[in-house]
């Protein structure tokens, strides 16, 4: 079957903190569910661009991009790019999208404007991946809002369980504004390396806390994931039989496996939410958060996500 779910699914791959494998995950999770007969969007949200460049999308034709969508300036088909290699549509991002929290001050709904720009695409996809910028933004909340299922990268560090923290508190405004907040589809262990020390005491803490929430795949350093946005490949397109090719493979049939299921259990109470999550969160700052032996208590580690990630 093409598509993974009757209807389409719209999927941040969002995690406040920066640098946990977002625009690489969302990459190439878009590269494997197109491959799998998918038709996917990938909209990047992030002012860096880094998902457009990566793609072959040069700065200088990344208009018209998702920001002048989001600010009513252009139709949001008119945004879209076809790309042949990779197999799925992209809506490019721009550095306008760094003015969107001023951009949108005066515009009614404004969390809810994402939701409304894509709305009108659900027919032509079966997923919207988005990448997300590394922070707790008015984009990032547009984000949460539009969201039917998130995908969150995680770093099997202490500095990395920083971001779920603080994505809880993204996730809680999402909920006031809209008085329920979409389910996890997962949690994806990213840049696992079994070398470093503490780093399987993390990930069995992490998975003892959020349980079936984290994915079985994980993804390790690989270089070939790392060299394959200058060649503005896809890891796929670039070499196939890598490990992070094969691990993006096994990622995507969880998430195609974890699509199904969720349609097969839509209307029923007892799939974890996001809510769920941030509500680890809060108990994080109450000191049931796992962590690394030695580390600061998790109020310490709130405290340290609160004001950095919040603007
Ligand atoms: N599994 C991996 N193996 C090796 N390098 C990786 C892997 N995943 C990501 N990287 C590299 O790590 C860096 C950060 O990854 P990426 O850009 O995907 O993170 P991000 O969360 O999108 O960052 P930002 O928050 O800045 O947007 C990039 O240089 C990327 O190529
Ligand atoms: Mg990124």
């Amino acid at each position: 079957m093409a598509s993974p779910s009757d209807s389409t699914q719209v999927i941040p791959v969002i995690n406040n903190k920066g640098g946990v494998g977002k625009t690489t995950t969302a990459i190439n999770l878009a590269a494997g569910l197109s491959r799998a007969g998918a038709r996917v969007l990938l909209v990047d949200l992030d002012s860096q661009g880094s998902a457009s460049l990566a793609l072959g999308v040069p700065r200088s034709k990344q208009h018209p991009s998702s920001a002048d969508v989001l600010f009513g300036e252009a139709p949001t088909e008119a945004a879209i790019r076809q790309l042949d290699g990779p197999g799925f549509d992209l809506m490019p991002g721009s550095i306008e999208l760094a003015d969107t929290d001023v951009r949108l001050a005066q515009v009614q709904r404004r969390e809810r404007r994402l939701s409304a720009v894509l709305r009108p695409l659900r027919d032509e996809y079966d997923v919207m991946l988005m990448d997300c910028p590394p922070s707790t933004s008015l984009l990032a909340v547009n984000a949460v809002i539009a969201a039917d299922a998130f995908l969150i990268p995680l770093l099997p560090s202490y500095l990395g369980l920083e971001g779920i923290v603080s994505l809880g508190e993204v996730i809680s405004k999402a909920r006031d504004s809209l008085g329920y907040v979409a389910p996890v589809l997962g949690i994806l262990l990213t840049l696992v390396d079994y070398d470093k020390e503490g780093t399987e005491q993390i990930i069995a803490q992490v998975r003892d806390h959020y349980g079936d929430k984290v994915f079985d795949t994980e993804i390790g350093p690989d270089v070939n994931l790392e060299d394959a946005p200058g060649y503005e490949q896809t890891i796929f397109e670039f070499d196939e039989t890598s490990r992070g090719a094969r691990q993006y493979a096994r990622l995507t049939e969880e998430v195609i496996e974890r699509l199904r299921e969720r349609e097969r259990r839509k209307n029923e109470s007892s799939s974890s939410t996001a809510g769920d999550v941030a509500q680890s969160a809060e108990r994080d700052t109450n000191g049931t958060a796992p962590r690394p032996n030695g580390a600061p208590d998790a109020p310490d580690v709130a405290a340290a996500a609160g004001p950095s990630a919040s603007r």
